[in-house]
């Protein structure tokens, strides 16, 4: 047993810094109520942690608008955000991660986690068969993120990608059963028809809305797979590997703070629905640029 002397000191200097960092908060931004499902899935498995969630609702949908049109918006999210006393930011956005996380990791000092590589390693860990179909918005799709994403971690595996529009505003409506979601899901998953993938990624955060429509159409044999547990593991492992988890009695109680672009009663509607938990005191907010 060595004496306690030949241990090297306490950095206490470090140590106060992990106290100051447990208490700060995570935030998450996504176009609309799509990114609640990620931070559904954050909530679940760091219930300790405070929160704070923007859709930009006022600029919804993402998925249509040019690389520099996203990268533009993510930088006003991330900037707004930043005054909510972050020690980390989720994209909680498909279609920003595609274009945007190497931007917001390049330009914020604290660390920038996306929802694509996370939704790759769960398609990975779903497919049997290695014939992995993925969906999401035109700008996720022409990207091909989520197919160099899958591919760094399996070579051999047969990918099909098409993107499905009409499910963002769908989602936002809140109109994610019925006989207008079916028929949508109907058409649009048709383009696998013949393709024999065992695992679909639903790579748009707002899909998970739609999960028993789409099940329905594409049927039991198909995993459907999404970001949100693994990108919820990946902060956690984060947060772990920096010493930053909120510990509980010690730290403040979590606190959730939600912030619109646009009105907030249609979003207050479809979300509590889907988080199953009220949401409160949604502030709008605009940018300085608007
Ligand atoms: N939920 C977003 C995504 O994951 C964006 C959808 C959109 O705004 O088009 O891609």
């Amino acid at each position: 047993m060595p004496s306690p002397l030949s241990f090297p000191p306490i950095d206490t200097g470090a140590l106060r810094c992990r106290e100051v960092m447990r208490r700060k908060t995570i935030g998450v931004f996504d176009s609309g109520v799509g990114g609640l499902t990620v931070l559904k899935a954050i909530h679940q498995r760091l219930p300790l942690e405070s929160t704070a969630y923007l859709g930009d609702t006022a600029r919804v949908p993402y998925g249509p608008r040019s690389p520099e049109v996203v990268i533009r918006y993510c930088i006003d999210n991330a900037r707004f955000l930043l005054n909510q006393d972050l020690k980390l930011l989720v994209v909680a956005c498909n279609t920003a991660s595609a274009v945007a996380l190497d931007v917001l990791q390049k330009m914020l000092a604290i660390p920038v986690i996306g929802v694509i590589e996370p939704g790759a390693r769960a398609a990975i860990e779903a497919t049997k068969n290695n014939r992995i179909g993925i969906i999401g918005t035109r700008g996720t799709v022409k990207s091909g993120a989520y197919q160099s994403a899958i591919r760094k971690q399996r070579g051999n595996v047969e990918l099909k990608a098409s993107a499905c529009p009409l499910f963002v505003p769908l989602a936002e409506e809140g109109w994610t059963d019925g006989p207008i979601a079916r028929l949508t899901a109907a058409r649009y998953l048709a383009a696998f028809d013949g393709f024999g993938m065992d695992t679909l990624v639903l790579g748009c955060t707002h899909y998970p809305l739609l999960r028993s429509a789409i099940a329905e159409v594409v049927g039991e044999g198909v995993s459907l797979v999404d970001s949100a547990q693994t990108t919820a593991a990946a902060v956690e492992e984060l947060l772990d590997f920096r010493g930053w988890k909120a510990e509980g009695p010690s730290d403040a109680p979590p606190s959730r703070h939600y912030f619109v672009t646009d009105q907030p009663e249609p979003f207050a509607d479809v979300g509590e629905r889907f988080l199953g938990e009220p949401i409160r005191g949604i502030e709008r907010i605009t940018f300085p640029e608007f």
